[in-house]
């Protein structure tokens, strides 16, 4: 796992609670591949965990308190007592992510004991590639291993999208956790977001990912991303399922002109999304790249037509960079949408090509301003590389 610097960390800590740490976590962010708004509608979904972490040093209390500094928010501090009960800081937003998990832990029994941490990450924040939920996983990863509590991975991701749901107020579903937690350096994840049962598939040598962030902003993300979810859920009652996952695209086709317009475009991205995604991680297990570039090309039409979440510059930004690459690359908006990145998983040796189109066309032909993230895909929080005890502890 790339890392932030954790000497900074390390020696940060020591200066604000003037004692060593005992232990650094650290936990990925990550960018889908395919597999968009299909989690929460018990899908497939097919993500990698990139080399870009949110990191923890952490040391244990001997009393109950939880205290807490984040060094990317001017050094804010918090301090709470696990003992009393959880409440929302709209001073330091950050910190409802660490209260958020704290109370998902407790309530699931997990005996936590006090705490001083110290946050410090390098995921690009807001731009959609799950800052937050690496944040909650290596929260996770290092109040568990503080507490000498054991937990799988699994359940730490669940706990930490429960943090998300009940705490923080985004309805998200399991997939930017369980990639967090389970992601494996040099391969993307297949997860079934019904059974929780994974599958790595790694990238063919020779490919590399590049996330270009749009530069748009995301404003509408919490109330649209939120409408979404309620149209799925909307479409499934239609047919008296429980997720659109128990609803074919056979029945869904018979039941236009009855099932009302919009709904019936909702779920028709959904359900033919996790056929693209289930495609996809055979083309991508096979080396067939063509197949792949078709696939993810299909997904984002999709998400542009029939879920109507891309916005007019994050498509001019997708067939940029399809053309630079002679179709040859996987090239579709990564993430919840309505701005944020688009992911191109390309040959390596196309990749100048695919930075130059960018620098050259798209500040011109839309008016915002491109970031070029190159990635690798990464160990997870779970990995061995995820937690370390150090020296002295
Ligand atoms: C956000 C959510 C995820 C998922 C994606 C869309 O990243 O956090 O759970 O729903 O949007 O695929």
């Amino acid at each position: 796992m790339p890392d932030i610097d954790s000497h900074i960390l390390v020696e940060q800590f020591e200066a604000q609670y003037q004692r060593p740490a005992s232990i650094l976590a650290r936990a990925p962010g990550r960018v889908n591949l395919i597999g968009e708004h299909t989690d929460y509608n018990d899908g497939f979904v097919l993500p990698a965990a990139i080399d870009y972490v949110n990191a923890v040093a952490a040391a244990p209390r001997e009393d109950r308190l939880i205290c807490a500094t984040a060094l990317d928010f001017q050094g804010q501090s918090v301090r709470f007592s696990l003992d009393q009960p959880m409440e929302n800081d709209p001073v330091s937003p950050w910190s409802d992510y660490l209260r958020g998990v704290v109370q998902a832990l407790l309530a699931d029994g997990y005996r936590l004991c006090g705490a001083d941490l110290l946050i410090h990450g390098n995921v690009p924040p807001g731009a959609g590639l799950s800052s937050s939920a690496a944040l909650e996983m290596a929260l996770i990863r290092a109040l568990t291993a503080l507490s000498e509590e054991p937990i799988t991975s699994e359940r730490a991701a669940q706990l930490g999208q429960q943090a998300e749901n009940q705490f923080v107020g985004c309805n998200c579903g399991i997939m930017d956790q369980l990639v967090s937690a389970q992601g494996r350096a040099g391969n993307a994840l297949l997860i079934d977001c019904r059974s929780l049962e994974t599958r790595s598939v790694p990238i063919p040598d020779g490919w590399a990912m590049l996330i270009v962030e749009s530069g748009v902003s995301r404003g509408l993300v919490d109330s649209e991303y939120n409408l979404r979810r309620e149209q799925c859920e909307s479409a499934a009652a239609f047919f008296g399922a429980e997720s659109l996952r128990d609803v074919t695209l056979e029945q869904l086709v018979s039941a236009h002109g009855k099932l009302e317009p919009v709904l019936f475009q909702r779920a028709h991205h959904v359900l033919s999304e996790n056929e693209r995604t289930l495609r996809a991680a055979d083309a991508l297990r096979d080396g067939d790249m063509a197949t792949l570039a078709t696939v993810m090309m299909e997904s984002h039409r999709s998400m542009r037509d029939d879920f109507d979440i891309t916005t007019p510059a994050i498509d001019t930004l997708v067939s940029i960079l399809a053309r630079a690459a002679r179709g040859q690359a996987g090239v579709r908006m990564t993430g919840g949408g309505f701005g944020g990145c688009v992911i191109a998983l390309a040959r390596e040796e196309d990749l100048p090509a695919l930075e130059a189109a960018v620098e050259a066309e798209y500040s011109a032909r839309t008016g915002c301003k491109a970031r070029l993230i190159p990635a690798k895909a990464s160990d997870g929080a779970f990995a061995e590389a995820g937690l370390a005890w150090l020296d002295g502890a």
